[in-house]
C-alpha cells in the first residue's frame, strides 16, 4: 500500500473514502465535526439513531454527503472515550483498514491520526496507522482458476493539520514493519509443498540479493561436519534436505549483532510419534519462526538500521519414514549434550539447540529465538500473547516493552530450575521430553541448556503466529515486536 501524509482538510480532500472517528459517546473527533458540519449534521444523526455500533473498529458507510469533496466517508468507532487508548486506537485502525481492503474506493483520505492517545506521540500514532492500515490491505496471491477481481484502497493519505516534520519516517517505518509481515504471512500460507526447506532458503537468497546483505545456505553435508546431529536427526526422513540459513546484515559498525533464531519446520508431521489428523494442515504454519526471522529482516533492510543482525533459520521437514528417528534414539547436539528422543514430535527443541550453539561463533550482543515450539504455549496464553522466557531480566523488560509498544505483545514465563527434573534421561544427558505439565517451561528449559555463554530470550509463538476458522491465515506476528525492539536498539545507540 502506498501511504503519505497530507496536510488537506477532511472536508475539501478529494479522495474514493474519507476516514473519520466518533466515540461511542457521541462525541466527534475534530475532522469528523467537520464534515458534521458542512454535511448538514449527517453524522450525528446517525449516531443519535444508532447506526455505528460502539465497539472500536465498528465502522458505518455514507455514500456521497454534501459538502465533502470525498466520494464517501466512512465513521469509524473509537469505542468509550474515558478508555481511550493504545487498544481502541489500533482497533479504530484495523476496522478502518478492514473496510478500506475490501471497499469500493480506489484511494483513501484517513483523519484518525489526530486522535489523542494518552502518552502516544503522533509519530507513533502515525507509524502504527500506516501499519495497521498496510497489513489489513494484505491478501495472500492464491492460486486461483479465475484471479478474483482487485478490489480495495490501494492508496491512502493520513490527514494532519500542523507540523509534519519527522512524520514521513513515521510512514516509512510503519510500511516497512507490514512489508516484512506480509514476507512472513505469504511463507506461512503456502502449503508445505511449495515453502520446504530449499524455498525458504532460495526466499533468504533473494532477499539477500535484493538487498545487500550476506546469506549463506548451509546443506546436509555442512551441518553433518559442525556436528548438528540433532537437528540433522529431524530431517531425516523428508525427500526435501535440511537447509541452515545464515543471515549477516551488517550496517552497526563495531557493534555487537543481535542474533535472530528461527524455528523454520516446514510441515510438522510430529513424524513416527504421528500427530492426529484434525486440523493436520495447520502443522505448515510450523516454519513462521523462520518466517518471522526473514520478515524482520525485510523491515530492518528496508530501513536502512543502522544495526548488526544476523538471522539463523533451521529449515527443515518432520516426516516419518523408513529413515525416520524413533523414540529412543539417543543423538549427539552440536555441543556435545547427548539426547534421548522421546518423542520425535517434540522436534523444534531438537533443531533449535544446534542453531542456537552455532550463534555463540558471532559473540551476540544477545540472542532472541522465535518458535511455534508447544501446543502448551496455546493452552496457557492463547492467541493474543506469545510466551516470552530470558536468562536475562533487562532484554526480558525490553521485549515485553516492544511488545506493548507495537501492541504485539508476550507475557514472560517462568525458567525455573525446579521444572529440570522433567527432563531426565536414563539413556543420555537429558531427554527431548518433559511431560505434561508446564509444557511450554520444559521446552524452554531444554533450550536454556545451549544458551548459557550470552544473553537469551525465547518466544514460543505457538498461538499466536496463525489463527484457525473462517480467517486462517498467518498473522506476521511477531514480526512488529521484533523490529520495535530494533528500532529502539539503535535508537539508543544513535543517542
Ligand atoms: N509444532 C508443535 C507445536 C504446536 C502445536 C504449534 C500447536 C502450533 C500449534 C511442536 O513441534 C509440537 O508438536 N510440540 C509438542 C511437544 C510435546 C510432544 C512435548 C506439543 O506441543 O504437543
Ligand atoms: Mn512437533
Ligand atoms: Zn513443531
Amino acid at each position: 500500500m502506498d501511504i503519505a501524509i497530507s496536510s488537506a482538510a477532511a472536508t475539501g480532500v478529494k479522495a474514493g473514502t474519507l476516514v473519520v472517528g466518533a466515540f461511542a459517546d457521541g462525541t466527534l473527533t475534530r475532522a469528523a465535526e467537520a464534515v458534521d458540519q458542512a454535511a448538514g449534521g449527517a453524522l450525528s444523526a446517525a449516531l443519535k439513531r444508532g447506526d455505528l455500533e460502539e465497539k472500536a473498529g465498528s465502522t458505518l458507510l455514507f455514500p456521497a454527503l454534501a459538502g465533502v469533496a470525498a466520494d464517501r466517508v466512512l465513521l469509524v468507532s473509537l469505542g468509550a472515550r474515558t478508555a481511550l487508548g493504545d487498544r481502541s486506537y489500533r482497533d479504530a485502525l484495523s476496522g478502518a483498514g478492514r473496510a478500506l481492503a475490501t471497499g469500493a474506493a480506489a484511494d483513501a483520505a484517513v483523519a484518525l491520526v489526530e486522535v489523542d492517545v494518552p502518552n502516544r506521540s503522533l509519530p507513533w500514532r502515525v507509524q502504527n496507522a500506516a501499519r495497521l492500515l498496510a497489513d489489513a490491505a494484505y491478501k495472500f496471491d492464491a492460486p486461483r482458476a479465475k484471479p478474483p477481481a482487485a478490489r480495495g484502497a490501494r492508496k491512502a493519505v493520513l490527514l494532519v493539520s500542523g507540523d509534519a516534520t519527522g512524520l514521513d519516517a513515521a510512514v516509512r517505518t510503519g510500511l516497512a514493519i507490514a512489508d516484512g509481515m506480509a514476507l512472513t504471512k505469504d511463507l506461512g500460507n503456502l502449503g508445505g509443498n511449495v515453502c520446504n526447506p530449499a524455498y525458504m532458503a532460495d526466499t533468504a537468497v533473494a532477499l539477500g540479493k535484493e538487498f545487500g546483505f550476506d546469506v549463506e545456505i548451509l546443506e546436509r553435508a555442512d551441518m553433518e561436519k559442525l556436528g548438528m546431529h540433532s537437528a540433522l536427526s529431524v530431517g531425516r526422513a523428508s525427500y526435501s534436505p535440511c537447509k541452515f540459513i545464515v543471515m549477516k546484515y551488517s550496517k552497526g559498525g563495531a557493534a555487537k549483532p543481535v542474533v535472530l533464531v528461527g524455528k523454520g519446520m516446514t510441515f510438522d508431521t510430529g513424524g513416527v510419534s504421528l500427530k492426529p489428523g484434525a486440523n493436520l494442515d495447520e502443522m505448515k504454519y510450523d516454519m513462521c519462526g523462520g518466517g518471522t526471522v526473514l520478515g524482520v529482516f525485510r523491515a530492518v533492510a528496508r530501513l536502512g538500521l543502522p544495526i548488526n543482525l544476523v538471522g539463523l533459520v533451521m529449515a527443515v521437514e518432520n516426516m516419518p519414514g523408513g529413515n525416520a528417528s524413533r523414540p529412543g534414539d539417543v543423538v549427539r547436539s552440536m555441543a556435545g549434550i547427548t539426547i534421548e528422543i522421546l518423542n520425535t514430535d517434540a522436534e523444534g527443541r531438537l533443531v533449535l539447540c544446534d542453531a542456537l550453539t552455532y550463534a555463540e561463533r558471532f559473540e551476540p550482543a544477545c540472542v532472541v529465538d522465535i518458535a511455534t515450539l508447544t501446543g502448551a504455549c496455546v493452552i496457557a496464553l492463547g492467541a493474543h500473547a506469545s510466551g516470552l522466557f530470558a536468562n536475562d531480566e533487562a532484554l526480558a523488560a525490553e521485549l515485553l516493552a516492544a511488545g506493548q509498544a507495537s501492541g504485539v505483545r508476550a507475557w514472560q514465563m517462568p525458567l525455573w530450575d525446579d521444572y529440570q527434573g522433567q527432563l531426565k534421561s536414563n539413556f543420555a544427558d537429558m531427554s527431548n521430553l518433559g511431560g505434561p505439565p508446564a509444557g511450554s517451561v520444559t521446552a524452554a528449559l531444554f533450550l536454556s541448556h545451549f544458551t548459557k555463554k550470552y544473553k537469551w530470550a525465547h518466544l514460543d509463538i505457538a498461538g499466536t503466529s496463525s489463527v484457525s476458522g473462517d480467517a486462517k491465515g498467518a498473522t506476521g506476528r511477531p514480526v512488529p515486536l521484533l523490529a520495535e525492539f530494533l528500532l529502539s536498539r539503535s535508537e539508543t545507540a544513535a543517542r
